[in-house]
């Protein structure tokens, strides 16, 4: 046992938490700690609210699950007595982590002991590889390379303030499309009919993949698509969907994607943006994009920022982006273990 543990060991307990069946005081608690991490680590982030809470942390795709875990000092204030928390998500052959413990409860052998009691979890449930993503400039990088992750893969987090956008230039973004394209806007969701086109352009991130460790998959079929659209608005997370079509194949040549979730209506989240590799160059990306902005603008009038997270490689989307006025953030990783090695690390004394 490491120096810390002891002490901590007595006032920090830890139990699985199913948050779908959990009582409100739980789920104001959780929300209590997780706030109290976000102002530390990510201050300028909107702080999350009880909007459709309790179905984003416990909605899964059908196929995936999603374990939780408290730690606890029961001897705190109802309110206060989260110390920690700690996830798997269980996809297809990876599982994800997600993890945080309060500032108060720092370096004092908390992070370590949920990150082993996922890991112990992980493994029973026949997972070799483990991934996590995690914000840069926060203690995380420290905390996952500490236990021997490695780094797989880094993304840019940009964010666009509406108050500083030039909707006239933005408008005019929007109105150059090219003579063959018709745009549609989906607020909400997509009819059944669109489906089988939509999921086709999807196809092309499958087959020009980014390098990620799909740590938040897409769907790339009509059946995974409607799931997915499904999950989203279930976990609270409205989507808007932009598309071009190709009048005259009737295809979908471009799209992008975003959700505005209820636990922070302020910022929204940029999914993908996708434009099949014949219908490059005539400036569809732009034109969505710009789109986008003109609907949630009228749609959703308490949104304040925008963010999204992009490759360095993607020179053309970053233009695009720099151009709707997106200013860079911070750097976003993704960390991969092996989880046997991982297990064994966390058990040996002083590693
Ligand atoms: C990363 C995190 C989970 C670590 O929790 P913790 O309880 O402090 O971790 P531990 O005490 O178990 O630390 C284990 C080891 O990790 C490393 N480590 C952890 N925090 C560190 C830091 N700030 N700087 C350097 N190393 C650090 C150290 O090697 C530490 O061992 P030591 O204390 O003996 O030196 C916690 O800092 C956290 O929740 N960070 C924010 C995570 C996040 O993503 N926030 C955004 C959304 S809320």
């Amino acid at each position: 046992m490491r120096p810390g543990e002891a002490a901590n060991q007595e006032w920090a307990d830890i139990r699985e938490w199913d948050p779908g069946a959990a009582s409100d005081a739980d789920l104001a608690a959780w929300l209590r700690a997780y706030n109290g991490a976000l102002s530390t680590d990510l201050p300028d982030d909107p702080p999350w609210g009880r909007g459709k809470l309790r179905e984003y942390l416990a909605v899964t795709m059908p196929g995936e699950r999603r374990l939780t875990w408290l730690a606890e000092d029961e001897t705190a204030p109802t309110e206060q007595r989260i110390r920690g928390y700690g996830r798997l998500l269980m996809l297809n052959g990876l599982g994800v982590l997600e993890l945080y413990v309060v500032p108060a409860a720092r370096r004092h052998g908390l992070g370590r002991r949920l990150l082993r009691t996922i890991v112990d979890r992980a493994i029973a449930e026949g997972f070799t590889t483990l991934g996590v993503e995690a914000p840069g400039a926060t203690a995380s990088a420290a905390f996952y390379q500490r236990h021997g992750f490695t780094h797989a893969y880094t993304e840019m987090r940009s964010i666009l303030e509406l108050a500083t956008v030039d909707w006239p230039h933005v408008a005019e973004m929007a109105s150059a499309i090219v003579h063959g394209y018709e745009v549609e806007i989906h607020p909400g969701d997509l009819p059944d009919g669109i489906l089988p086109a939509y999921a086709e352009a999807k196809q092309v991130r499958r087959l020009d993949p980014t390098g990620d460790l799909e740590l938040r998959p897409s769907s790339y079929d009509p059946e995974r698509l409607r799931a997915s659209l499904r999950c989203l608005q279930a976990r609270g997370l409205k989507p808007y969907i932009v598309l071009a079509k190709h009048e005259r194949t009737g295809t979908v040549a471009g799209l992008t994607e975003l959700v505005v979730p209820a636990q922070h209506p302020t910022r929204a989240d940029q999914y993908d943006t996708i434009i099949v590799p014949e219908h490059n160059g005539y400036g569809l990306a732009r034109a969505l994009k710009a789109r986008m902005l003109l609907e949630l603008r009228k749609a959703e009038p308490q949104l304040r920022e925008v963010q999204t997270w992009h490759a360095a490689v993607n020179e053309q989307l970053q233009q695009v982006n720099k151009e709707l006025g997106f200013q860079p953030d911070r750097e976003w990783r993704e960390y991969e273990a092996d989880a046997r090695d991982l297990a064994a690390r966390l058990v040996s004394p002083g590693s």
